[in-house]
């Protein structure tokens, strides 16, 4: 087996930013081979794939439902209408973000309110109460690991 690993001496190393080709060569095949199942059966939406995915990230969360979806900002958007959100309302988001997590919020004709991230983990922490204090009615949009979901209740009560 091919190593993934090559040792170059310091002068010609280079790290890519995003490195895909690393992707493909570990995962490539398995890709290729499910891509080529999808289209053999035809069903690209809620498929038998779709079903199975939702299956597995479910046992690998923990969660009792999966909704897949296209992509990341449809997943902030599904987010967003689960909680009901009114025209006007404040959603507090991480100021150290992708464009896509203030965009979902106007798509509601809601307002972004965006506070500042914890230094270690990029995720908003319970140390932002401040700067969305007067936004009462604030929900809130996060994107990032779910270790962070205490210290947001603890904002949330302010
Ligand atoms: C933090 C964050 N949220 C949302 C998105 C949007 O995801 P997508 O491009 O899959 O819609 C991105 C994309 O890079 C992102 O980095």
């Amino acid at each position: 087996m091919m190593s993934d690993i090559a040792v170059l001496p310091a002068s010609e190393a280079t790290i890519e930013f995003i490195d895909l080709s690393a992707q493909r060569r570990r995962l490539g095949r398995r890709i290729d081979e499910a891509v080529l199942r999808v289209v053999d059966q035809g069903k690209f939406i809620m498929g038998p794939e779709v079903a199975e995915l939702e299956t597995q990230l479910s046992a690998f969360c923990g969660a009792k439902h999966v909704l897949s979806c296209a992509n990341g900002t449809d997943a902030l958007g599904l987010a967003l209408m689960a909680r009901n959100l009114k025209r006007g309302q404040a959603v507090m988001v991480p100021s150290f973000t992708f464009a896509a997590t203030a965009e979902v919020v106007a798509w509601f004709d809601a307002v972004p309110v965006f506070v500042d991230v914890c230094e270690d983990s990029f995720n908003i922490g319970s140390g932002e109460p401040r700067s969305w204090h007067r936004h009462r009615q604030a929900t809130w949009a996060r994107t990032g690991g779910s270790h962070h979901r205490r210290p947001f209740r603890t904002a949330c009560r302010v």
